[in-house]
């Protein structure tokens, strides 16, 4: 027996509640505090520098190593959190969240899905994500880390129920009849990079051209089919979304359900942010269609605010799902009782084995707050833009350059003297401004050949007044940067 006998547990147990209780406090202060802190600032040099040290060979202390988290990075995120933060589509997260986290990280079970609490909270979260977009009850899902895993998967159970052979044996290696898949220019860039993994060739992705609505024109998707069909090929998927990156278009989800039944191909819906709409009473219209998906692949840590990561893929054919990713090992075999009774049902619907409890912060969330708030959360994101829309139209001197369906909305700063170049330049810099002095972070996007200042509002921090601030601040700055020149 040895008495040198060592753990990472804490040496002194009361001295790390200590840590902890500080750590909660020292988070909780931080996120009271965000609307009074710049949205985004530059870290000095110095401290920049000290992230480039050698590996620590002995340990400071478990104070020590919070004290540089609490100097060093607490005070330099990535601007997401803030209710200024409008760029990209980036949740902001929640305190509740954060705290279902830290107990599932205390907890930390085996995600595979063994026998015990945390398995049924998983199932029963994926049961409430069915019901929340109108799926059967015998829908199969999954929790993923994000939006690009969960469109992958679903793009994985329509090739193995579409291929005409068993694609697990076979591969793609030798087929003749190249499988065809089908989205819109305005699809999300994960479809060219699922299209590479999966092993289709993303020159078999054929990308449809979209209407002025920046929706999937359906006379060039069915046109593209049938010359496909002619040639030999084999189309299997068609691939709709449901709120699109850059302007938040929704395809017409009944048509593209339509046009799937007739050629027998599978329908997959991105729904990363605009599937969540499905929970309002008052803009669930807008996603008219989405339950009719063989699969739907949307965000948690977007339209429902939660941290990073959760992501959910729902597949129809609960069969299908399992088929697609079942497996047998003789060290994980399933038992008749004890911890691994039932097998590994979530192992079995993706591709990871080993997954963390993202589970708990779904279910506690919703226990907590109800379905009813995230979606008035999800009104009052579509009020405040529809309001930054009318500040913009009101002004001579901005101008939108898309439309707002949902929540996103595209707009910039013009100038009549100035030419497409010129203008183009101008909002860079008003874009690269706002985000330098801290004042609001919004991201950027070419709408034909525009530059546009791009906000996608899923921010559940943000008032009418951050909107009204930066409108005067795209304003302001391109007035001081052309009073410059
Ligand atoms: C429409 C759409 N699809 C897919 C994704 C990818 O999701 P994730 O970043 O969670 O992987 C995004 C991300 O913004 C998106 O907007």
């Amino acid at each position: 027996m040895s008495k040198n006998e060592i753990s990472l547990d804490p040496e002194n147990w009361e001295k790390f509640r200590k840590l902890g209780h500080k750590a909660i406090d020292d988070m909780v202060d931080h996120l009271k505090d965000l609307p009074n802190q710049p949205a985004w600032q530059e870290m000095p040099e110095k401290i920049k520098n000290s992230f480039n040290s050698s590996i620590p060979l002995k340990g400071e202390s478990e104070e020590d190593a919070y004290q540089e988290f609490v100097e060093k990075i607490l005070p330099y995120p990535s601007g997401n959190s803030h209710p200024r933060f409008s760029g990209w589509v980036q949740g902001n997260g929640t305190p509740l969240g954060m705290l279902s986290d830290m107990l599932a990280s205390g907890m930390n079970p085996h995600m595979a899905g063994f026998n015990q609490a945390p398995k049924l909270v998983e199932e029963q979260a994926l049961k409430w994500m069915a019901e929340m977009m109108g799926m059967p009850d015998d829908t199969s899902g999954l929790f993923a880390s994000g939006g690009t895993m969960a469109n992958i998967m679903g793009l994985a159970v329509a090739r193995h129920a579409k291929a005409d052979f068993d694609v697990r044996t076979e591969g793609l290696q030798e087929i003749e009849e190249k499988l065809v898949i089908y989205c819109s220019s305005q699809t999300h860039s994960w479809a060219k990079r699922a299209c590479e993994f999966l092993g289709f060739g993303n020159k078999w992705l054929r990308v449809v051209a979209v209407n002025k609505k920046f929706q999937m024109n359906l006379e060039e998707l069915q046109e593209r089919i049938e010359a496909d069909k002619k040639a030999g090929l084999k189309p299997i998927c068609v691939i709709a979304t449901a709120g699109t990156v850059n302007t938040g278009a929704i395809d017409d989800l009944n048509a593209i359900a339509d046009i799937c039944k007739k050629h027998d191909l599978w329908f997959h819906i991105d729904g990363a942010f605009g599937a969540l709409v499905k929970i309002s009473k008052v803009h669930k219209h807008l996603v008219n269609g989405l339950e009719r998906c063989d699969s739907l692949a949307f965000d948690l840590h977007k339209w429902m605010y939660l941290p990073f990561e959760i992501a959910c893929i729902l597949v129809r054919d609960a069969k299908m799902h399992k088929a697609c990713f079942d497996f047998s090992a003789s060290y994980l075999a399933k038992a008749e009782r004890g911890a691994i009774a039932g097998g590994l049902p979530f192992a079995e619907r993706g591709i990871e084995l080993t997954r963390g409890f993202k589970a708990l912060k779904v279910w506690m969330s919703l226990k907590a707050y109800g379905l009813e708030k995230f979606s008035k959360l999800i009104e009052q994101n579509i009020e405040q833009i529809r309001y930054l829309k009318d500040l913009i139209d009101a002004s001579v001197k901005l101008e939108r350059v898309a439309d707002v369906p949902l929540n996103v909305l595209c707009f910039r700063y013009i100038d009549s003297f100035l030419g497409e170049q010129e203008l183009n330049e101008l909002n860079e810099e008003i874009l690269l401004q706002l985000q330098e002095k801290g004042i609001a972070l919004p991201s950027s996007t070419i709408i034909d050949g525009k530059f546009a200042i791009r906000v996608a509002n899923v921010n559940h921090r943000a008032k009418f007044s951050d909107f009204e601030l930066l409108a005067e601040s795209v304003e302001r700055l391109g007035d001081e940067i052309l009073q410059a020149i």
